[in-house]
C-alpha cells in the first residue's frame, strides 16, 4: 500500500483570511483521515500564516491520527515541535518571502545543524525526514545525518508535465534518486505541487511508500469534496502496475 498524507495548511489559510475559527484544522484533520488519509501533514511555519500553535498542539493530540510536522531548522520552531511531539517530522527549507517551499534543503551548507535536530527527535522516538531536491548527493547526505526517511521535492517535475514540457530526465532523476535512498534503508516520501497526473506518472516509480499533497486535494475538494478527491488519489496510488 502506497500512503496518502494530506496536507491541511491551506484550511488554516481559508480560516486566516476571516481571522475567524472557521474552517476548523482540527476538523479537517479528523475528516480527511475518516475519507482515507493515511497521515496529515501540518507545516508550522515561522510566520505562522496558517497553522498556528495551538492548531498543531490540538491536532497531535487526536487520537489514532498520524501527523507529519514540517518545520524549519529555526530552534524556536523545533523547541516547539519537540513539546508538541508529532508522529513524524519533515526537516524543510524556510524563506521568508516564498509563496510555498520552493525547493529541498542546502544539505551541505546546515549539515551540522541538520544532524543536531534529527537526534533531538530521534531520540523522542519521532520519524525523521528531510525534504530533498532530486539529488545524489543529497541523497548520501541524508543518510550520513541519519534520517529515517528523505521527501523529494516534486515541483520540478510536476512544473514540466502541467506547462507540457519535456519531463522525462527529471522523472528519470527522481527515479534513481529513489532507488539509491531504498538500496541505503532510506524511506522514499515524494511531494510538492502534485495532481492527478504528476501523481500517477510518479506512482510508476515503486520505491515511492508515501506521498504528501496539499494545494491541489484542498483546491479540488472545493468542488468534489474531500471524500471523492481521496477516494481518486488513493486509486491513482494503488493502481497495479
Ligand atoms: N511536502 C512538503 C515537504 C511540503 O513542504 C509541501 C508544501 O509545500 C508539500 C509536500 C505539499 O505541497 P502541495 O501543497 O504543493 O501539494
Amino acid at each position: 500500500m502506497i500512503r496518502l498524507g494530506i496536507n491541511i495548511d491551506h484550511v488554516a489559510t481559508l480560516r486566516n483570511a476571516r481571522g475567524e475559527t472557521h474552517p476548523n484544522p482540527i476538523k479537517a484533520a479528523k475528516f480527511v483521515k475518516k475519507c482515507g488519509a493515511d497521515s496529515i501533514t501540518i507545516h508550522l511555519r515561522e510566520d505562522r500564516r496558517h497553522i498556528n500553535d495551538i492548531d498543531a498542539k490540538k491536532i497531535c493530540s487526536i487520537k489514532r491520527l498520524l501527523v507529519n510536522l514540517e518545520i524549519s531548522t529555526n530552534l524556536n520552531v523545533v523547541n516547539t515541535a519537540l513539546k508538541i511531539k508529532p508522529n513524524f517530522i519533515c526537516i524543510v527549507p524556510e524563506n521568508r518571502k516564498e509563496i510555498t517551499t520552493e525547493g529541498g534543503l542546502d544539505l551541505k551548507k546546515n549539515k551540522k545543524k541538520i544532524r543536531k535536530i534529527i537526534l533531538m527527535f530521534k531520540k523522542k522516538k519521532i520519524r525523521t525526514s528531510l525534504f530533498v531536491n532530486p539529488s545524489i548527493e543529497d541523497i548520501k547526505i541524508s543518510k550520513e545525518l541519519g534520517s529515517d526517511c528523505i521527501e523529494i521535492h516534486t515541483g520540478r517535475l510536476a512544473n514540466l508535465i502541467k506547462s507540457k514540457k519535456k519531463y522525462n530526465q527529471e522523472f528519470f532523476r527522481i527515479k534513481k534518486c529513489s532507488k539509491l535512498a531504498d538500496n541505503i534503508n532510506l524511506e522514499v516520501h515524494a511531494g510538492h505541487g502534485l495532481d492527478y497526473k504528476t501523481t500517477e506518472i510518479l506512482s510508476k516509480i515503486k520505491q515511492i511508500k508515501e506521498f504528501n499533497i496539499g494545494h491541489y486535494i484542498i483546491g479540488e475538494s472545493i468542488f468534489y469534496g474531500f471524500k471523492t478527491v481521496i477516494k481518486n488519489f488513493k486509486k491513482i496510488l494503488n493502481k497495479k502496475k
